[in-house]
């Protein structure tokens, strides 16, 4: 039977990066973005360029790096918010206009205070001035579910007659039920005269834990294009997840008879990677890319997956990209092996990048018997969570004991030259931590505050990788710091350091503008 191309269109970086605690910063949208790329996407949303100069830049700054994804940017149904969206996609070799309205009686009443009819006019005005700046324009009846189906009919024939190529149908609450999701959306469909001059599209909230489901019902009822996130991030409890929704399709297509474009080995790289950047801790038992999601625990599992497969796998782990072979280096490995192995792994790591990853993992050597894949894949989200520091770890010596006050001697190397300084503090974590601050100067003295640690060891084994992640609030604002080290407290360290890296980043950037 012939499979249907079904349009993945995602919003990782815009209802994802709004939901709370998900924020990024501009290099690290921009990595994220470049990952959506190579993982395939169709349309990556890259932001709501009017909320904030710092969305308007990472819109701009990701339109001009991707060629192969569609670059989207989210604009309210008003002239301001549409040319700041059509300004920031200039650069943009393919470029599309997400605008949106509430179509909902409770949303149009109480919200917007404006009429039905008031709500066509604008919608068909915007979509309008849209096509001004691109031909690609989504519009998305905002709360569709609890929409009105004749209404939605008469505004979405309105909005395809004035250049809508896109008409998404978002369940913006997360209040629908599958059996009812996909007969709602074929209602739409079936009852808008001119809906095959448009694609239809989803959008579903996860706050009953059903956007999966729905999206899929509703791809059975027609719509061709999904919106989701990455691990399922967005607003409350999330959007549909991009890993799901894929995986879905492809192992049930004898059921759904529909592709996606996506290369499913780069699933969970990308997965990690929104984790890691996000300092959203992937749950052991999450479908698809949870640590256990392809374990087998019970014995009579275990017995029949050593005998076949497939009697308890319905998806091989490598079709996701989790690496199987487990290869092991070491010290003797030369630069040769390290590079193609990093080939293997997904990552074509060149010039200085391919020499700094190398000499880590030299360093790694030298301090873990065994180096496995997990800790190659660690060693490159580490130089990238870095990437953009200007106070770069460089050493760490800590005195602590039962009863004893804590010393951390601590080495930042900040333009070429390393500065030291010694704390003392009740526990070791705590004094590195204090000498960061101490270095940064006394303005900075007391004006972070960590409010989340998480450790995790990279692999087993005692002379394990230690993953350090944490979140530190400076002026109303949260920042993820990244850290790894074979000794936790030099991890803790790192990360904190790399946390506020971005705080002092963000208060220059801040104060540039304001001189400005
Ligand atoms: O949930 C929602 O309705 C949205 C729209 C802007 C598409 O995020
Ligand atoms: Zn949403």
């Amino acid at each position: 039977m012939e499979q249907d191309k079904v349009v993945i269109f995602d919003t990782t970086l815009r209802d994802g990066e709004q939901s709370p605690g998900c924020s990024m910063n501009l290099t690290e949208k921009l990595a994220v973005a470049k990952q959506l790329e190579k993982l395939g996407v169709d349309v990556i949303e890259a932001g709501f360029p009017v909320s904030s100069p710092g969305d308007f830049e990472s819109v701009k700054m990701i339109a001009e790096a991707i060629t192969e994804s569609t670059v989207c940017g989210l604009a309210r149904a008003t002239k301001k918010d549409i040319e700041a969206c059509g300004e920031a996609l200039k650069g943009a070799k393919k470029a599309r206009i997400h605008t949106f309205i509430a179509t909902s009686p409770i949303h149009m009443e109480y919200k917007l205070k404006m009429s039905p009819d008031e709500v066509v006019k604008r919608a068909v005005e915007s979509i309008k001035l849209a096509k001004t700046y691109t031909d690609d324009v989504e519009f998305s009846c905002e709360d569709a579910s609890r929409s009105e189906i004749p209404f939605l009919c008469r505004i979405v024939e309105a909005a395809i007659d004035a250049g809508a190529t896109t008409i998404n149908l978002p369940d913006t609450v997360g209040y629908a039920v599958p059996w009812e999701f996909g007969k709602f959306v074929k209602a739409v469909i079936d009852g808008t005269p001119n809906s095959d001059k448009a694609v239809f599209s989803v959008h579903c909230h996860n706050d009953l834990g059903m956007a999966v489901a729905n999206s899929l019902d509703a791809v059975h009822h027609g719509a061709r294009q999904i919106e989701v996130a990455l691990n399922g991030i967005g607003e409350r409890a999330g959007n549909t997840s991009l890993e799901e929704i894929v995986m879905a399709l492809e192992t049930r297509k004898d059921e759904l008879h529909c592709t996606t474009g996506i290369n499913t080995k780069e699933i969970y790289r990308s997965c990690r990677l929104v984790s890691q950047t996000t300092n959203m801790p992937i749950p052991a038992n999450k479908a698809i890319i949870g640590r256990n999601a392809f374990l087998h625990e019970s014995g009579i599992h275990q017995d029949g997956v050593l005998k076949k497969k497939e009697t308890y796998e319905i998806m091989n782990p490598a079709s996701i990209g989790i690496s199987v072979e487990n290869l092991v280096l070491g010290k003797h490995s030369g630069r040769h092996a390290f590079h193609v192995r990093m080939k293997e792994l997904g990552f074509d790591l060149e010039g200085d990048a391919l020499l700094n990853a190398f000499e880590d993992f030299k360093k790694l050597c030298d301090r873990k018997k065994e180096v496995l894949d997990d800790d190659l894949i660690a060693l490159v989200d580490a130089q990238m969570a870095t990437a953009d520091d200007s106070y770069e770890f460089d050493h760490l010596y800590v005195f602590t004991g039962t009863d004893l006050t804590s010393t951390a001697t601590l080495g930042v190397k900040v333009d070429d030259e390393v500065k030291e300084i010694a704390t003392l503090a009740d526990g070791p974590v705590d004094a590195a931590c204090k000498a960061v601050e101490e270095i940064l100067g006394p303005q900075y003295r007391g004006a972070f505050d960590m409010h989340s640690y998480r450790i995790e060891a990279i692999t087993g084994g005692t002379d394990a990788q230690a993953e350090v992640n944490i979140k530190v609030s400076y002026k109303d604002k949260t920042f993820n710091g990244h850290g790894l080290s074979t000794s936790i407290l030099e991890a803790s360290a790192k990360s904190y350091l790399n946390a506020i890296n971005k705080a002092v980043n963000w208060d220059q950037m801040n104060h540039k503008k304001e001189e400005d």
